[in-house]
């Protein structure tokens, strides 16, 4: 387990992460440039590669566009980060036309029934929702609520549940996976926006469904609960992307408690805090002392597979999570969280550690190459492992800008 002493001041920390992220902005410019018509996903020997052409409905096609919204946000509040005022707009300019052009590029998927799947919020949380905040566009908006639309429509009131994947052979109706959680806050918003609770019913379904079904008693997940899409009755709990049944993906986790504190944001539901927090305190519990995250905390142990992107999303959500928890004891409420303000300071100086390990070890800040992360790995029994993926460098920009005090928020 990580020790919590942190020998620097939060205050140098922030000086610290404030001079990373400088240098980050300057080097997105160039990679949003060099990389304006692409959908990357990975990256070989720091080239993004382009999932345009061959799978433009591919679930991490919005993080591209959801970085190039964070940095022009940031330069918006704090122009000060680029090198000087000319800059900064120069920069706002490029981040701006290059995210616009990524939500563009998006339309076809509202075109093609089997790319739309319960992965909506992904993809346009980060471009159009965040275009909408940052820009007021009815466009953008519209965006959003077809894509709630969509997202909604999974709904399998059978068993109350959103169902992750297609097919069209019916093995995959009712397919539930951690990940859905990222995605619920599409619904929160469209209910939000348009002032119509159906969204978020649909919502509050789901995190309940995950809530009583995928959550073990010592707060790890499953990645995927299967249900039988005729009577809703929960028929198995695969491995999905980790070592395998029983185990415990560390992605998943850092899905989970991301997940769990953004539906209790929207919804002031004090269990899915609750879960939030059992769910970082697993994860927590299982960082290793060199902070370098597993594929699966329960991997043998002579296998060494890393994941920067589960840190890198677990860093951002403990972040938020700390936030809230500070707030919770803040209200001086009869809490079922107990020791919200210890456990507040622990994530921040947890999430804070995470963030430097992957700066000081596993990052590319060279403005030459586009990605940032490299070792991340989408799945446990895949061939690859460790290398570069486009929402590890998401989620370490959003847990950057979010411990600096300056990040958009699009959940
Ligand atoms: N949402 C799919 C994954 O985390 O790989």
């Amino acid at each position: 387990m990580v020790s919590t002493d942190v020998s620097i001041t939060k205050k140098e920390n922030i000086e610290w992460a404030k001079k990373v992220v400088a240098q980050i902005v300057k080097k997105e410019a160039k990679v949003a440039v060099r990389s304006k018509d692409k959908f990357p996903y990975t990256a070989v020997d720091g080239v993004f590669d382009d999932q345009t052409s061959k799978n433009p409905c591919w679930w991490t096609n919005g993080f591209f566009g959801g970085i190039l919204w964070q940095l022009y946000g940031l330069l918006e509040k704090d122009p000060i980060l680029a090198e000087d005022l000319d800059v900064a707009n120069e920069y706002k300019n490029i981040f701006k036309e290059v995210a616009m052009h990524q939500e563009e590029k998006l339309d076809c998927n509202f075109m093609d029934y089997y790319g739309m799947d319960h992965d909506c919020g992904f993809k346009w949380l980060l471009t159009a929702h965040a275009s909408e905040l940052l820009t007021g566009s009815s466009k953008s908006h519209n965006r959003v609520m077809l894509a709630a639309n969509s997202l909604a429509g999974r709904f399998n009131p059978n068993g109350n549940f959103i169902r992750a994947w297609n097919d069209k052979t019916g093995e995959k109706a009712g397919v539930v996976i951690i990940d859905c959680m990222m995605n619920l806050p599409l619904l929160y918003i469209a209910s939000e926006e348009d002032k119509d609770p159906r969204f978020a019913a649909v919502a509050k379904c789901q995190a309940d469904t995950t809530m009583d079904w995928m959550i073990r008693e010592d707060g790890s997940a499953y990645h995927i609960g299967v249900f039988d899409p005729e009577d809703g009755d929960l028929i198995d709990e695969p491995g999905g992307q980790g070592f395998g049944p029983g185990s415990a993906w560390s992605r998943g986790q850092g899905w989970g408690l991301y997940g769990f504190t953004l539906s209790y944001m929207h919804t002031g539901c004090e269990e899915y805090l609750e879960f939030a927090t059992e769910m970082a305190e697993y994860f927590c519990s299982h960082i290793p002392s060199d902070c370098r995250i597993p594929v699966d905390f329960k991997q043998p142990k002579d296998v060494d597979y890393t994941d920067s992107c589960a840190a890198s999303i677990a860093a951002s959500g403990l972040l938020l999570l700390s936030r809230e928890l500070r707030k919770f004891d803040d209200k001086k409420a009869v809490s079922p969280i107990s020791q919200a303000e210890y456990k507040s300071d622990k994530y921040e100086e947890i999430a804070f550690k995470l963030i430097k390990y992957l700066i000081e070890n596993d990052s590319d800040l060279d403005e030459e190459h586009d990605n940032i992360l490299k070792s991340c790995t989408a799945s446990y029994h895949d061939k690859e492992h460790e290398f570069p993926i486009i929402y590890g460098d998401y989620y370490l920009i959003e847990a950057l800008l979010r411990y600096i005090g300056e990040e958009t928020f699009l959940w």
